[in-house]
């Protein structure tokens, strides 16, 4: 059972036909430690009722560094083809809808940033698609076709959850995702949060274990880069014990597009992947400290494993490696280029 955290009317019972290990690929980073450290200790039983969900975040639609769909037509009327940053995102993409669909997933999480937005601290000047209809229309046709792919694969309907992203780039009112999300028919999210088809964060309760997203997480500094992470975990426990939080067992954030896993005793913490390689703003701050990691996470909640006293959540992660970086190669007295 999938099902927001209070929401009255409770989804479908979506069934699971058992998850298999992700082959690998040369330029593929697939792993399943969690998944593989955790089904030992699990008897057979308590490894049926499993749940997979996929979750995928900051593809930056609209970036000449985010997610283009190929053979995009804009409003215009003019195709508008993938460079050379594109095309290999979206060689990783079909890769990970590849491996995905080795397993029997039962929801998608889009954790924010779907969209690039309008850009107007950067002059649109790394905009791919200006207008924002077409960064939407690219945005929806890629929901459609994941949720097309899963389904065709598990035969049966998939629910998508929308989480808000950052204002910058979704709009102040997340207009931008709401109009997406609906286009696309993403599940209702039950808070008294803000937004109609998406919200700020979702709690997602599956049988007595918690999830909880949210697109947003403040930076480490220096050499850490956990600390945040941590104490995201740290501060669930404070306030759930407030009663003024639900205790999750799986907190994920997105936003600074790299992957890191915390593990405490009774909670796990994630930042998800991305889908957008390296921007001017991460190379304004370091050229070498922000390199994001590319890729999605598939949960697999077992929460019979929670009831018999073990761990409920193990995962796989689907990450890709970096195009390999040019450089330039010094000559003495080359030619200087034509003047513009
Ligand atoms: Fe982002
Ligand atoms: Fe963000």
């Amino acid at each position: 059972m999938v099902s927001s955290v209070g929401l009255p009317k409770k989804l479908p019972l979506l069934s699971h036909t058992g998850a298999r290990t992700a082959s690998t690929r040369p330029h593929s980073r697939t792993q399943s430690a969690g998944r593989r450290r955790n089904e030992p200790n699990r008897s057979k039983a308590l490894l049926t009722g499993i749940r997979n969900i996929l979750v995928i975040g900051d593809l930056h639609v609209g970036s000449i560094y985010g997610m283009l769909p190929p053979d995009f037509v804009s409003s215009d009327g003019a195709e508008k083809p993938q460079n050379d940053g594109q095309k290999y995102l979206w060689e990783c993409w079909q890769d990970m809808k590849t491996k995905a669909a080795r397993f029997s997933i039962d929801s998608v999480v889009v954790n924010g940033d779907l969209i690039e937005g309008k850009q107007p601290k950067q002059r649109a000047s790394e905009l791919t698609l200006l207008a924002p209809n077409d960064q939407e229309s690219a945005a929806v046709f890629l929901m459609r076709d994941l949720r097309n792919w899963i389904e065709k694969n598990t035969g049966r309907q998939v629910p998508f959850f929308f989480v808000q992203g950052t204002e910058y780039h979704e709009g102040r009112g997340a207009e931008e995702l709401e109009s997406i999300a609906a286009r696309v028919q993403g599940a209702n999210i039950d808070s008294n949060f803000s937004g109609r088809h998406c919200k700020e964060v979702l709690d997602l309760d599956m049988g007595g274990t918690v999830l909880n997203f949210a697109h947003h997480l403040g930076g480490g500094s220096g050499f850490t880069r956990s600390g945040s992470l941590d104490a995201e975990a740290l501060w669930c426990q404070i306030t759930s014990s407030k009663g003024q939080a639900v205790a999750a067992d799986l907190i994920v954030r997105s936003h600074l597009h790299f992957f890191m896993h915390v593990e405490h005793t009774g909670r796990h913490a994630f930042l998800c992947p991305c889908w957008q390689l390296q921007t001017r703003f991460a190379r304004h701050r370091s050229a070498y400290k922000l390199m994001p990691d590319i890729g999605a996470l598939i949960f697999h909640v077992s929460p019979d494993a929670k009831k018999q006293g073990a761990d409920p959540i193990a995962f796989t992660k689907l990450l890709y490696r970096l195009p390999a970086p040019r450089v330039n190669q010094f000559e003495v007295g080359k030619k200087l280029r034509e003047a513009a």
